[in-house]
């Protein structure tokens, strides 16, 4: 792990992320997080082709006497159900894994949520390690427990808080990334200079060639910013009881998107998480901006990087917006049945709204 960076998530349950080239041939990091002798490897339909084998290998010759299983999921949104983490289950139970197992989580978000809800409630909670293949896992499902799957009424509506053991982002799987995946990690990152960092906000409108080339250096610095980001929200909020909940800036509007066009896959043009997210971060400071929180002119930039970026910034056609808004009460955030939404003041700071007037976020979805 010699030319990995570092971010340490501290809390009742520390761990740390490492970011680096390489990482994912490192058997002996990587094993050095096995407390047992059972490995369950949870991947998807792509991920697995390219890099399963490296990883059960570089386990191996670490640790010889590790009963390894491999779990793959059909890749895509539409696998992260009820279903396929019963597979996972009996996945874990036919490799006999024991309290001290461990599941290893190699693969984007989707994997990521669900293998840690699986690590979440076999034997009621045995280790995860988490090895996000892609942006977007890399700088905010893989870092800070929360797992989940999701159900036709809603995303990640079945889920548990349940922290890795371990974190490793190796940055040189990023090559095999589609533009579009890297585009929708971007967006995540960029949410983080949205409501956390005007500074960090600034270097991203400077960078922009350079991380959509995908400049080795570039990136690393973007992630690593992101995960200290997110590693002292979590730290200090692990459950999401109070600023945690600032993290889901756009996505309430983004999960009702997602939602209610249908998970985003490999065979359609849905909007993906990514993408949603950038939707719904503009139409929160739009509502922001409408509510008199924050000046139009952090909005309109907040729009302009995105589109920069490569990401959507409007509403795809044909999403009705009463259904939408039906989709937003469903949300986790929300109390006593009143809309509560993260907005901002403008660049770097958001603030949770409670009792947001139905009718004002209406007019917006409908604008
Ligand atoms: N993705 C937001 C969070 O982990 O809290």
């Amino acid at each position: 792990m010699s030319n990995a960076r570092t971010v340490d998530v501290g809390g009742e349950t520390p761990y740390t992320i490492a970011i680096g080239p390489g990482l994912l041939s490192d058997g002996t990091a990587l094993a050095g997080h096995v407390r047992g002798r059972h490995v369950l490897l949870v991947s998807d339909s792509i991920v697995a082709p390219l890099y399963a084998g490296m990883v059960r290998e570089a386990l191996h010759a670490a640790r010889p006497d590790l009963a390894i299983g491999t779990f793959i999921l059909p890749a895509g949104e539409e696998s992260k159900t009820l279903a396929h983490f019963g597979h996972a289950i009996e996945a874990l139970a036919t490799l006999g894994a024991t309290r001290d197992a461990c599941v290893i989580a190699l693969g984007g978000g989707v994997v990521g949520d669900l293998a840690g809800f699986a690590a979440a409630c076999w034997m009621r909670g045995v280790d995860c390690v988490q090895v996000p293949t892609t942006l977007l896992s890399m700088v905010d499902s893989s870092v800070g427990g929360k797992t989940a799957v999701d159900i036709p009424q809603g995303k990640n509506l079945v889920g548990a808080f349940h922290p890795p053991r371990a974190v490793f982002a190796d940055t040189e799987v990023l090559a095999t990334l589609p533009p579009r995946e890297l585009r929708a990690g971007l967006a995540e990152v960029i949410k983080y200079g949205a409501i956390r960092d005007a500074r960090f906000f600034q270097w991203l409108e400077q960078e922009r060639e350079a991380l959509l080339a995908m400049d080795g250096e570039a990136l690393a610095l973007a992630i690593a910013a992101s995960c200290e980001h997110k590693a002292e929200t979590v730290a200090r909020d692990p459950l999401e009881k109070g600023e945690r909940a600032l993290l889901n800036f756009g996505h309430t509007f983004g999960h009702a998107i997602e939602t209610e066009q249908g998970y985003g896959g490999l065979g359609n043009n849905n909007l993906n998480h990514g993408e949603a997210v950038a939707v719904g971060m503009v139409l929160a400071a739009r509502l922001s901006s409408g509510l008199g929180m924050a000046p139009a002119t952090d909005t309109d930039r907040l729009e302009t990087l995105l589109a920069g970026y490569g990401l959507p910034t409007r509403i795809p056609a044909g999403l009705a917006p009463q259904a939408l808004l039906a989709r937003m009460r469903l949300d986790k955030k929300n109390l006593a049945g009143r809309l509560r939404l993260v907005l901002w003041r403008g660049l770097g700071q958001a603030d949770v709204v409670p009792d947001v007037d139905e009718s004002r976020v209406l007019a917006l979805l409908s604008g």
